[in-house]
């Protein structure tokens, strides 16, 4: 799962029909103004960071197994292929030296265990901190790398990018961040460059990135893996109204609403939308609020952004990086970048 900024609420019992209105003192009031916020915009729109409550989150490991969605194979794959050299260019050059390898939105760390195989036979000396916003993915993690690992030394640490950078920053010693999956074209480009500024700022230039870029291809492709046969995607995006309607005692009513995604080539963006089907409004009962939609209105729930190799270089070269090497697989469907900070003297 994703790291997110915002918690999950408190208030996430399975309710079926109209939930009756949540209690107003566990609403979060991160997520009622960004729902107010973003459904009072021309265009409505919410962020996907609010996919990822438990039943989003189970969704999303779904997901990930289907066969429509290439990514998070593809990127097992590379990792696969590429172990011997990732592993050589995360670790300092002196065996000895001791670093700490760091893992934003860690999951379930099925990819990362490759890399942790490889480091641990080649008798690096490591510190294992992965970072995820939900202790109960890191509890799991941490109990599965004890029985797979037990040689491992594990640091798990619950916190939101934001901490974890604060996090990184206090702590003296080489450094190696690990962002995979592809979670980085979820970011709106501006906020993008923002958050590699922001976790380049407490690097040195013998520090090292390892981020996940899905590649441009096929676009028919690209968007099947948003608009799989099966629909777990669609249930992925419709899971927000289910938890606005549980969670802000809204009353969304699914049979209204469709899932629609479109790949634009041009800028390189998956986006993704709930589209109300009729006109109709809806009550937020926590929130004491209401908001009209028209016939065929959207809400934008999503980007995820792919990338080409230039590309990658040229984001890298705004905020400070440098590509080192680009891995990527046989069909050249995803690249891992390894991204050192520039050398600015
Ligand atoms: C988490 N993130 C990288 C996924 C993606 O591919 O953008 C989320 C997702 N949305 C729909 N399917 C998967």
């Amino acid at each position: 799962m994703p790291v997110s900024a915002f918690p999950a609420s408190a208030l996430s019992s399975a309710t079926t029909g109209n939930p009756p209105p949540a209690a107003a003192s566990l609403v979060s009031p991160q997520l009622a103004q960004h729902v107010q916020e973003g459904l009072s915009r021309p265009f409505k729109t919410l962020s996907s960071m609010y996919f990822y409550d438990d039943e989003g989150s189970r969704l999303f490991q779904q997901i990930m197994a289907l066969p429509e969605y290439y990514p998070t194979r593809t990127e097992f794959a590379l990792l696969t292929r590429h172990q011997v050299a990732i592993g050589e260019a995360l670790r300092p050059h002196d065996p000895a030296e001791h670093f700490f390898l760091l893992e934003l939105g860690a999951g379930d760390g099925l990819k990362t265990k490759i890399l942790l195989r490889q480091l641990l036979d080649t008798a690096a000396r490591f510190t294992y901190v992965p970072v995820d916003i939900s202790q109960a993915a890191l509890d799991g993690l941490t109990a599965s790398l004890q029985a797979e690992l037990p040689n491992l030394q594990v640091e798990p640490v619950v916190a939101d990018y934001a901490d974890a950078l604060r996090l990184m920053a206090a702590r003296p010693g080489r450094k190696a961040v690990l962002f995979l999956g592809s979670n980085i074209g979820n970011f709106f480009p501006d906020d993008r460059l923002r958050f590699l500024r922001d976790l380049v700022q407490p690097l040195t230039s013998d520090d090292r990135l390892l981020v996940g870029f899905d590649l441009q291809k096929d676009p028919r492709r690209i968007r099947a893996a948003y608009d799989d046969s099966q629909g777990v995607t669609a249930a992925f995006n419709f899971n927000l109204l289910h938890r606005l309607n549980r969670e802000l005692g809204a009353d969304f009513d699914l049979t209204h609403w469709q899932h629609y995604t479109d790949y634009d080539p041009l800028s390189g963006a998956v986006r993704s939308f709930l589209v109300s089907t009729q006109a109709q409004t809806v009550q937020f009962a926590a929130l004491n609020w209401a908001v009209e939609f028209a016939a065929w209105e959207m809400i934008h729930t999503e980007n995820s952004y792919k990338f080409t190799p230039s590309g990658i270089a040229e984001t890298a070269r705004q905020a400070g990086l440098a590509v080192q090497q680009l891995f990527t697989d046989d069909q050249r469907f995803f690249a891992d970048a390894l991204l050192r900070p520039m050398d600015l003297a």
